[in-house]
């Protein structure tokens, strides 16, 4: 029917160092094709960031970037909602009334912060405990239907859903209840070096992780040293993590299926199939870092979509923030 509401889909990503491919592909590239069938958000979420300690000017450029890179990965800012978190203060009123209804017991529970706080164990802020507070409250402003995120997040997105569902109980139906939408391939893109650990922004051995800002050579270079093994088959199973993430990526980049990989490097060598990944990856991003550039040059442009941005997303949480309150008992201003 013309006049239905699509359904909405909410997202963000951290201006917290540099983006690899695994944010590019768990995260960016599975929201292009939404922009058609749902009416799409997509945050910069710099307050999640300060979870971790931030050089302000790093921050401040992180997150100008971020931006260029929606835009430039091929998010049509006129078909989505694009903003940084920090201009639309109603996150952060409503993450101050969920943290109410949200338990201790349940944020204890939660992966990222018992791995986040053994990372950076001098600094196991409030902020970083009670960070899925703050993006349940991301999602549940926008009466969001589903969210598009890496496997990592899905802990996230369902306790923002209980959390939605133990404030309807109380008080009536208030929030919609979210979804997590996760890729099927790419779910979890693992390190390059340790084919059992997923690749993160975080870690410290540059070979490990693909930067969405590295140069073409840079990108061949480092999947020529990716980690493999000694079985010599481009074979996609569990006994060779390497060689199964090399297929999951080359298959995402290329558009090939698993079947027709396999096919391609029968009775091939190793270093043939990365050189090709390594192609493939190259090609894929080098657009997107072009663009990314060429955007960061027009300040004025992004300062423009991300203003439009925050005033689009505030006038939408401040109805859902409005409904909070009255329900809550705060007196209307
Ligand atoms: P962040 O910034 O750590 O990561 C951004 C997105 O990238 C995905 N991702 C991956 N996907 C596949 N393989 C990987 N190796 C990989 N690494 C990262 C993440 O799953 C995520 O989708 N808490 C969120 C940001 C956030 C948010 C939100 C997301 C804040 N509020 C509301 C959705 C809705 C985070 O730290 O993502």
């Amino acid at each position: 029917m013309e006049n239905q509401r699509k359904p909405i889909v909410f997202s963000g990503i951290q201006p917290s160092g540099r983006l690899t491919i695994g944010n590019y592909l768990g995260a960016i590239n599975n929201w292009i094709p939404m922009e058609e069938t749902h009416d799409c958000i997509y945050s910069i979420v710099d307050a999640h960031a300060i979870t971790v300690r931030q050089e302000p000017k790093a921050l401040r450029e992180a997150t100008l970037r971020l931006l260029a890179t929606y835009i430039a990965a091929g998010l049509d800012p006129k078909k989505n909602i694009m903003f940084i978190q920090s201009h639309v203060p109603q996150h952060f009123e409503l993450a101050w009334i969920l943290n109410c209804y949200t338990m201790f017991g349940e944020l204890s529970r939660m992966t990222q912060f018992k791995d986040k706080s053994s990372k950076n164990a001098d600094n196991i802020n409030a902020g970083l405990f009670t960070y899925p507070v703050l993006m349940a409250s991301d999602i549940l402003l926008y009466q969001t239907d589903d969210v598009p995120v890496g496997g990592d997040q899905k802990q996230h997105v369902e306790l923002a859903r209980d959390i939605a569902n133990r404030f309807n109980g109380l008080y009536s139906d208030t929030f919609k209840l979210p979804n997590p939408v996760i890729g099927k391939k790419s779910a979890k893109i693992m390190s390059l070096q340790e084919p059992d650990k997923k690749m993160s922004k975080s870690d410290k051995n540059e070979k490990s992780i693909i930067l969405l800002t590295d140069t073409d050579d840079q990108i061949i270079k480092k999947f020529k040293s990716a980690v493999t093994d000694s079985l010599g088959q481009v074979k996609y199973c569990d006994e060779q993590p390497g060689i199964k993430n090399l297929i999951t990526i080359y298959s995402i980049a290329t558009g090939k299926t698993i079947e027709e990989i396999e096919l391609e490097f029968e009775g091939k060598g190793y270093g043939d199939f990365k050189m090709a990944v390594g192609t493939a990856v190259a090609d894929m991003l080098r657009p997107v870092r072009t663009k990314t550039d060429e955007l960061l040059k027009n300040k004025d442009y992004l300062e423009e979509v991300y203003k439009e941005g925050a005033e689009r997303a505030a006038r939408i949480a401040q109805r859902t923030l409005d409904k909070v309150q009255r329900k809550i008992g705060f007196i209307h201003r």
